[in-house]
């Protein structure tokens, strides 16, 4: 296939904010216990849990400029003083929220991962927190509290006081509260309606900023395909006592497994890899669509944005204990990246969920731990990309794909998906383009107007033998990033894409 592509680096679309490319852990299954720690007498709930440093320093290399904690559905159960302390007096509780489906998604907490232990390991990790409260089942005054704990200046304030005492004397600084989880889901604990959301919202948005001024607020968004109302209603009354609405979107969708074996019935791998490839554009619609919401509510000049903090493929309960991903799913989530390129303007903030066994990009099994294939989009992209979006066309063949659960079928899907990026100094541009075609490389035209590039490119190549491709304990690098280094002539004009990959050029300007 012949294409081609332009990168214009004098059209910026706007900054691009670093927390796009963040993460997620919940106190679910095996994301926190039995992921993050390791328990180091197996079938005694109370551990000892050690942190795992093998994976840590895995977690370190991916550069994550933001992890969510500590849910999800389970923050809308967790009461944080369980969480901090001497361990010795943490309670063991029920999961509030996991216990209900048993031991499948987890039933005991030892508390021994608490608000002290999250943000050490923010700080080795160097992520930014972003704490999602509780709003289910707790209560406005009790989550001013927790900011205090977390923020407080250690001798003016009570919690301030408590959280030095444990020995942490310095505040935390957490800038990004989430309050409350999916209300408008009937799953949740504390689901309401939207008026009653945003009416309560208010309530725990005064009083936290009471107990720190600095804040950036998360308010529960939804998805359209959930609520279509939901954002407009909630938007109406808190809209301009809120930063960011949330929206969490996973497609097929577990609830539509139907969909997703007829669709693989019907059409095999080779029809399911095509419409998973292509979903990124469902992806990005929904995410318009939300920004659409607060466009017509708040108007176009609104700085208010999108924290798209849960976001993953997910089609069957047994992803949530031993997921697979593949080549193709790594594509998949290339391609919802450069969705947030294109939207940069509002998507500020995303998380994939999760980081840890959960859908997790990294898996554990015993002593062994092992990065998914969906681990490494995010090691290409969070360290390559700049920090700018810029204009790029392209032109190229396309492909048609049949529905897979809450997946569309679609006409016209581009094979190349191409995005681009400049350094904060301009004289770095990045171009991500993934060859979505599963058998044929693309032979591309690369024009980059307004910027000469000169010398070495490096050029990094997200691939493997088959789409089907996965990573597994013996070998975590079936599906990985080839890295070469080639001289500006080698990758300008033209430069072979190929079949099923995802690569990232970084030319510098001579
Ligand atoms: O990521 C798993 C769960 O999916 C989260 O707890 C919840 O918010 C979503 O429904
Ligand atoms: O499992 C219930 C809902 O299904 C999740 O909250 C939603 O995100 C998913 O699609």
């Amino acid at each position: 296939m012949k294409a081609t592509i332009r990168v214009d680096a004098k059209n910026e679309t706007g900054a691009i904010d670093r927390r796009i490319y963040g993460h997620f852990i919940e106190n679910m299954a095996r994301c926190t216990y039995g992921g993050l720690l390791k328990n180091e007498r197996p079938g005694d709930p109370r551990g000892p849990w050690k942190l795992r440093e093998d994976l840590i320093d895995m977690v370190a290399e991916l550069q994550p400029p933001v992890i969510r904690w500590p849910g999800g559905l389970f923050a809308d159960g967790y009461n944080w003083r369980d969480g901090v302390g001497p361990e010795e007096v943490r309670p063991m509780r029920r999961n509030r929220y996991w216990s209900r489906y048993g031991p499948f998604t987890r039933v005991l907490d030892p508390n021994v991962f608490g608000s002290d232990e999250y943000m050490s390991l923010m700080r080795r990790v160097g992520a930014e927190p972003y704490v999602n409260v509780n709003f289910g089942t707790s209560s406005a005054a009790e989550a001013a509290r927790w900011v205090e704990y977390m923020n407080g200046d250690a001798a003016s304030t009570l919690e301030g006081g408590r959280r030095a005492s444990y020995g942490r004397e310095e505040p935390c600084g957490v800038k990004t509260w989430g309050i409350g989880n999916e209300m408008y889901g009937l799953w949740s604990l504390g689901h309401s309606r939207p008026d009653q959301y945003a009416r309560r919202y208010l309530e725990f948005k005064g009083a936290m900023q009471e107990a720190d001024g600095g804040l950036e607020y998360v308010a529960v968004g939804s998805d359209a395909y959930f609520n279509k109302t939901w954002n407009r209603e909630v938007l109406s009354i808190a809209g301009d006592q809120l930063d960011l609405l949330s929206v969490h979107v996973y497609l097929p969708g577990p609830e539509r497994i139907g969909g997703v074996w007829a669709a693989r019935a019907m059409g095999g791998t080779a029809r399911m890899y095509k419409a998973i490839v292509a979903s990124p554009i469902e992806y990005e619609r929904r995410l318009r669509t939300a920004c659409g919401d607060i466009e017509a509510e708040l108007g176009k000049e609104s700085t208010a944005g999108i924290a798209f903090d849960e976001w993953n493929l997910w089609w069957s309960p047994i992803q949530l204990q031993v997921p697979r991903w593949t080549l193709r799913d790594a594509l998949f989530a290339c391609g919802v990246l450069h969705a947030m390129h294109r939207l940069s303007s509002r998507v500020k903030v995303a998380n994939i969920a999760q980081l840890v066994n959960v859908l997790g990009l990294i898996i554990t099994l015993g002593d062994r731990v092992c990065r998914t294939a969906l681990y490494y989009p995010f090691l290409m992209y969070s360290r390559l990309a700049g920090s700018t979006g810029l204009e790029t066309n392209v032109v190229c063949d396309s492909f048609e794909t049949l529905a897979v659960g809450g997946i569309p079928a679609m006409t016209n899907v581009p094979v190349l998906d191409c995005s681009a990026t400049a350094s904060e100094d301009g004289k770095t541009v990045t171009l991500f383009a993934i060859n979505r075609h599963a058998s044929e490389p693309a032979q591309c035209r690369i024009e980059i107007a307004g910027l000469r590039p000169a010398g070495e490119v490096a050029v990094h190549t997200l691939n493997a033998p088959h789409y089907t491709s996965y990573n597994s304990y013996k070998n975590d690098t079936t599906v990985h990033i080839n890295e070469a280094h080639v001289d500006v002539g080698d990758a300008l004009p033209a430069r072979e894409l190929p079949a099923h990959s995802a690569t990232a050029m970084v030319f510098r300007k001579g």
